[in-house]
């Protein structure tokens, strides 16, 4: 039988939690996206063990070999997209920049997860800068990727209450284990095409 499940690659650059979250949603036989590849732009990302251990192809492509050519690297990472027959991917902890050119190719069939409320807290040290700012909800986002960073539009999002004794450390994990169940829930609805881009929203299709 000829599987109709979209062949996913996940981007990672480190532990790769959200990408094992993937993996384990895409185990179940009706779930719409298969994990055909993890690709990773540091050879010591944790992520890379997981994902060889679950029998998936794995490959890494330095950035530092690009040095500050980045359509360079991204044109790199195209062709082994291309030599798996990639049709969709999921940025999971991937923490570089990706050229215009990269997002325009995927756009749509790209997402991303983010440790905040978006428009909240775009960039690095969310938790951090959660706590200092004083919201009393922080959460998750998952959303399409565009070339302007955190921008895209959103797919799903989840708060989390922030405590009077939370420490980065804590409000972080409390995030974590919302992106562990969101991230699944975005790529089974992207893969199974309930998704439609109307301007900044998703709609269901
Ligand atoms: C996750 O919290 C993810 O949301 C975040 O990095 C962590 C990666 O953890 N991503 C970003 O900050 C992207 N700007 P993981 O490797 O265990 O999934």
């Amino acid at each position: 039988m000829v599987s109709s499940r979209k062949k996913t690659a996940i981007l990672i650059s480190g532990r790769g939690s959200n990408m094992a979250a993937l993996i384990e949603a895409a185990k179940a036989s009706d779930y719409p996206a298969e994990i055909a590849l993890v690709l990773s732009n540091k050879p010591e990302a944790g992520g890379l063990a997981i994902a060889a251990a679950n029998g998936i192809a794995t490959a890494v492509i330095e950035h530092k070999a690009f040095g500050k050519d980045r359509a360079a690297f991204d044109a790199a990472m195209q062709a082994e997209l291309d030599r798996h027959n990639i049709e969709l991917v999921c940025l999971a902890g991937f923490m570089r920049l990706l050229s215009a050119g990269f997002c325009e190719h995927w756009f749509g069939r790209m997402i991303n997860i983010h440790p905040a409320i978006l428009p909240a807290f775009k960039g690095l040290d969310t938790h951090a800068r959660a706590l200092e700012t004083g919201v009393k909800l922080h959460g998750c986002t998952t959303h399409f990727v565009t070339p302007g960073m955190d921008e895209g539009q959103i797919i799903g999002q989840a708060a989390v209450p922030v405590r009077d004794d939370d420490t980065e450390a804590s409000l972080a994990a409390r995030v974590l284990a919302e992106e562990h169940k969101l991230y699944p829930e975005a790529l089974r609805l992207l893969a199974s095409g309930a998704l439609r881009i109307s301007g900044n929203r998703v709609l269901r299709a």
